[in-house]
């Protein structure tokens, strides 16, 4: 069966997902479906006129951690995604980690992806030492993909000076919450949170950084609530960092 549009594409990957493929040949097939439908950008016309022209459409946009993140379709039983990612020329976009797998192809124009592994002891939540391992030129057509967690962690990058598209396939995330950025030159890994609690966790963040009785209760008062894991561990951090900060 041919994939012109993402209507086929998203038919075509839930049978495959169905029938409950290990993961090599989950990718190998994920990525010949994937490219059939990258190698071609005429299904993704109407999506860039809606963004344009369709207020509703464009309200209707999830605010997701990455500002460039086209929300295409969300299988209903939460076991993928399709997103469209748009990179600009000359921005500098972070180096990452994700918290599901993911197949990716290249739709409109040249993106570079370079990969990196963490080459250190992952013993420290805010430190982290990266390795580029490959470095690769996407045109379309062509795929890569990603694995959870420190195991898929890369940048993009658009090319020649023109806007490039991605189209991105993502599996139900095993870390929900927050993806890293790492830092190669300060070797930091900094967790970053969706626009809606981002402020939330901001604050958190920062009572970490203040002494004071009051600062250490705001933070026990979340510590014993029910808010997700990844709210409270930050209060964990903050609270070690207090810790820290009295020790000396
Ligand atoms: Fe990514």
């Amino acid at each position: 069966m041919t994939i012109n549009n993402l209507d086929q594409f998203c038919q075509q990957f839930k049978a495959l997902l169905d029938q409950k493929p290990d993961w090599p040949e989950l990718l190998a097939k994920g990525r010949a479906m994937l490219s059939e439908l990258v190698i071609n950008h005429d299904w993704f016309k109407d999506t860039l006129s809606r963004l344009v022209l369709d207020q509703v459409f464009l309200k209707n946009q999830w605010q997701s951690i990455d500002p460039n993140d086209i929300q295409l379709y969300y299988c209903p039983d939460k076991a993928f995604s399709v997103r469209a990612y748009i990179w600009e020329p000359d921005i500098y976009y972070p180096i990452h980690d994700h918290g599901a797998w993911g197949i990716v192809g290249a739709l409109i124009n040249q993106v570079r992806e370079r990969k990196f592994a963490r080459v250190d002891d992952m013993s420290d939540v805010n430190h982290a030492v990266v390795k580029q391992i490959a470095d690769a030129t996407l045109s379309p057509g062509d795929t890569t993909y990603v694995l959870p967690l420190h195991e898929g962690i890369h940048q993009m990058q658009a090319l020649n000076n023109k806007v490039a598209v991605s189209i991105h396939v993502y599996g139900a995330p095993i870390r929900k919450g927050f993806i890293h950025y790492y830092d190669p030159h300060f070797n930091t890994a900094i967790r970053v949170y969706r626009p809606a609690i981002n402020k939330k966790m901001l604050a958190i963040k920062t009572l970490g950084s203040i002494s004071g009785d009051w600062a250490k209760e705001v933070l026990l008062t979340v510590l014993n609530s029910a808010e997700p894991d990844y709210v409270l561990n930050e209060c964990q951090y903050s609270l070690d960092k207090m810790d820290k900060m009295g020790d000396k």
